[in-house]
């Protein structure tokens, strides 16, 4: 079989290795890889979201098998090219890729469906958005309707930084097209969970738990970025709380979405608060989180070829899912001054370490080469990932691991998991 995955990230790189694991699977190409995929697929220069040259590529290479898998295309109609194309496409239509695309849409949804989340308002007008505020409860949540590179949220604890977040998100369209809409939420309060599901539109399979580290700095300080740091399973995820959310949120979400045309068949993810009232949905994504990815790819038991076909074919029902029990962290390298300005180009030192030695992973986030050497080419650099039989454990090993890469500028945070220790 020859597949090709869309994308050029860490998640990317996460799903190639276990791509390249499948016995079913001959040849992979990326588009455009980087240079950690690189290591088990052909990397071709095509951009994510240039669906017409995607597919004329997957058509010259008699490609079997296609996995779109960031937001972008998705929320684009990439993997809908494909499939009218007749090429068998792991990833949502853009019509079901809107759970993730408008923040709207999704909390809409929720609320028609009986979905628990956060209470809301949306709006168009900043006039009127700002006219609410004035009597809405401290904190406050805003949310730039459309996809942000998940650093369209503003936490707000007073009127006045309310106020200046809707001249950010509406007025001075800090995040683009995003902003047009934005979404007034009711400010929540516990552990924060993401659980990823497949889902073949009619059946959905929850995976391992895991918890992402959004913030920049330790202790949950600075921007909010696209994520430093993973680990899985979650200790606060308990089988009582995974029964609830199978029940009132995963299944009634791919009911919802089949009951409006929207049939969904890719990655699921869902980001859940914890909250003293119970499970409640932060958002949807419509693929695999980046880092959450590194971290329950590598526990994953399943040919993931198998498990993405079903989706496809609508037989997830017969698929037995299965994870290791065992634990895995992430800590993610970045460049210095992520995510505002930071320097790339630097040369990376150590990656070699990494080649034989079981149970650790140097996934690529923002990598490339040059001269024949990899070099720094983004803000997230490499995701560090280990296993280990439990959390304290992975994350002591993944932690040594950071030490074996070095590059100028290297960045991470120390508090990846530490709410482990906790338990
Ligand atoms: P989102 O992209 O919607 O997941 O939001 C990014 C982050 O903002 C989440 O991971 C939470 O930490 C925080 N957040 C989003 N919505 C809320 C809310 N209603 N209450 C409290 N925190 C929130
Ligand atoms: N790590 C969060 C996301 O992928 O959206």
């Amino acid at each position: 079989m020859k597949v090709l995955i869309v994308g050029g990230g860490g998640r990317e790189h996460a799903i190639t290795w276990a791509v390249a694991k499948s016995p079913r699977v001959d040849k992979i190409y990326a588009a455009p890889g980087n240079a950690g995929i690189a290591d088990y697929a052909e990397c071709v220069d095509i951009s994510v979201m240039d669906a017409e040259n995607l597919v004329k590529f997957a058509k010259e290479k008699e490609v079997d098998f296609v996995i779109v898998a960031p937001d972008d295309p998705l929320a684009a109609g990439v993997a809908d090219a494909f499939l009218d194309a007749g090429i068998k496409t792991f990833g949502p239509r853009k019509n079901a890729a809107i759970i993730e695309a408008s923040k709207a849409f999704s909390k809409d949804l929720m609320k028609k469906y009986n979905i628990p989340s956060a209470a809301y308002e949306t709006f168009e007008d900043a006039e009127e958005a700002l006219k609410y505020l004035e009597t809405a409860p401290m904190p406050i949540v805003l949310k730039a309707d459309g996809l942000a590179l998940g650093k369209g949220v503003l936490i707000c604890n007073t009127l006045e930084e309310a106020k200046a977040g809707v001249k950010e998100i509406m007025q001075d369209k800090k995040f683009g097209s995003a902003g047009n809409k934005m979404v007034v939420e009711e400010f929540m309060t516990g552990r924060e969970v993401s659980v990823l599901c497949y889902s073949d539109g009619k059946t959905i399979k929850p995976m391992t738990s895991a918890q992402d580290h959004k913030r920049a700095g330790d202790n949950d300080t600075g921007l909010n970025t696209g994520g430093m740091g993973t680990f899985s399973p979650s200790p606060f995820y308990t089988d009582e709380i995974a029964d609830f959310c199978m029940k009132n949120i995963y299944q009634p979400t791919i009911d919802a979405m089949k009951a409006e045309g929207r049939e969904f068949k890719g990655v699921l993810f869902c980001g859940l608060m914890l909250t003293p009232n119970g499970p409640k949905v932060l958002e949807y994504n419509a693929r695999f989180g980046d880092p959450e990815a590194q971290v329950v790819i590598p526990r994953m038991k399943n040919d993931i070829i198998d498990v993405m076909e079903a989706c496809v074919d609508g037989t997830l029902d017969t698929i037995d899912l299965q994870f290791e029990d065992n634990a895995a962290v992430c800590v993610m390298l970045a460049s210095e001054g992520y995510p505002v300005a930071y320097k790339k180009g630097f040369e990376m030192k150590g990656l070699e370490t990494f080649k034989d030695k079981e149970g650790y992973f140097a996934f690529h986030s923002g990598t490339k080469f040059s001269d024949g050497k990899v070099v720094t080419n983004g803000g997230r650099v490499i995701g560090i990932t280990a296993l280990g039989p439990d959390l304290v454990t992975a994350r002591a090993n993944a932690y040594k691991a950071t030490e074996w890469v070095d590059f100028e500028n290297k960045y991470m945070r120390h508090d990846i998991g530490k709410a482990i220790d906790e338990q």
